[in-house]
C-alpha cells in the first residue's frame, strides 16, 4: 500500500483522513516520521502555505506527503481574514476573539457573502498537485451553535438554515471546504492507482 504523510498536527484531521483512505493509502502522521518542529507557514496566500508545508516535509524527510491550509474569505472585507484566519485578532488568541473581530468589522455591512477555502498540496516524487474545496455562505450578525471550531458559529452555508456550528461533524463534512478538497484528493488517488 502507498504510504503518505499528512503534514498536520491536528488529530481530528488525521483521524478523518485515515478513515477516508482506509484500505487504499496508509496515512502517516508527522509524529511517526519524527517531525516535531513547527512547520513554517509564512506565505501570503492559502495556496502558498499549503505548498510550503508539503514541500518542507518532502524536502526534509524525503517522503511523499500532503498538507492543507484553510481560510475564511469575506467579500466585504476584501477577502480577509483569509490566510490570517488563525491569527486575525493576534497570535495564539482564542477562536472567540477572531470571531468577535470579524463581527465587529462586519457591523453595518450589508454584503454578508463569504466562503471557506481549503487548499491541499500533494507532493509525490517532488511533483506538486493542488486540490481546492470551496463552500459559499454568509456571515451572521451573531454566533449560533456550539459544535465545530473556528468561525463555524458565524458561518451559514448557502442553501442551509443552520450554521456549521449547529451541524453534526458528519453533516458539516459532507458539504465543507475541507471535505470537498479531501474527496478530490481521494478521487485523484483512486483514478491514479496502478
Ligand atoms: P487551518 O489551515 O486548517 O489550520 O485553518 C486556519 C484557520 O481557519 C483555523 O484556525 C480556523 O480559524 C479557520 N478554519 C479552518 N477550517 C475551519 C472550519 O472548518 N470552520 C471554521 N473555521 C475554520
Amino acid at each position: 500500500m502507498i504510504k503518505i504523510v499528512f503534514a498536520t498536527n491536528n488529530p481530528n484531521k488525521l483521524r478523518e483522513a485515515k478513515a477516508l483512505f482506509a484500505g487504499k493509502i496508509e496515512i502517516v502522521s508527522l509524529k511517526e516520521i519524527g517531525c516535531t518542529e513547527d512547520i513554517p507557514e509564512t506565505q501570503p496566500t492559502i495556496e502558498g502555505n499549503a505548498s510550503q508545508k508539503a514541500f518542507y516535509v518532502y524536502n526534509k524527510y524525503n517522503i511523499d506527503c500532503f498538507a492543507d491550509d484553510t481560510g475564511l474569505e469575506i467579500d466585504a472585507l476584501g477577502g480577509e481574514p483569509g490566510v490570517y484566519s488563525a491569527r486575525y485578532a493576534g497570535e495564539n488568541v482564542a477562536f472567540e476573539k477572531n470571531m468577535e473581530l470579524v463581527l465587529e468589522k462586519m457591523k453595518n455591512k450589508p454584503n454578508r457573502k463569504a466562503n471557506f477555502k481549503t487548499v491541499i498540496s500533494l507532493v509525490i516524487n517532488g511533483m506538486e498537485t493542488q486540490f481546492t474545496g470551496i463552500v459559499k455562505g454568509e456571515i451572521l450578525q451573531q454566533v449560533l451553535g456550539i459544535s465545530g471550531f473556528g468561525y463555524d458559529p458565524i458561518f451559514k452555508p448557502t442553501g442551509f438554515t443552520e450554521t456549521f456550528a449547529e451541524m453534526t461533524a458528519e453533516q458539516k463534512n459532507k458539504i465543507s471546504h475541507r471535505g470537498i478538497a479531501m474527496r478530490k484528493l481521494a478521487d485523484y488517488f483512486n483514478s491514479n492507482k496502478k
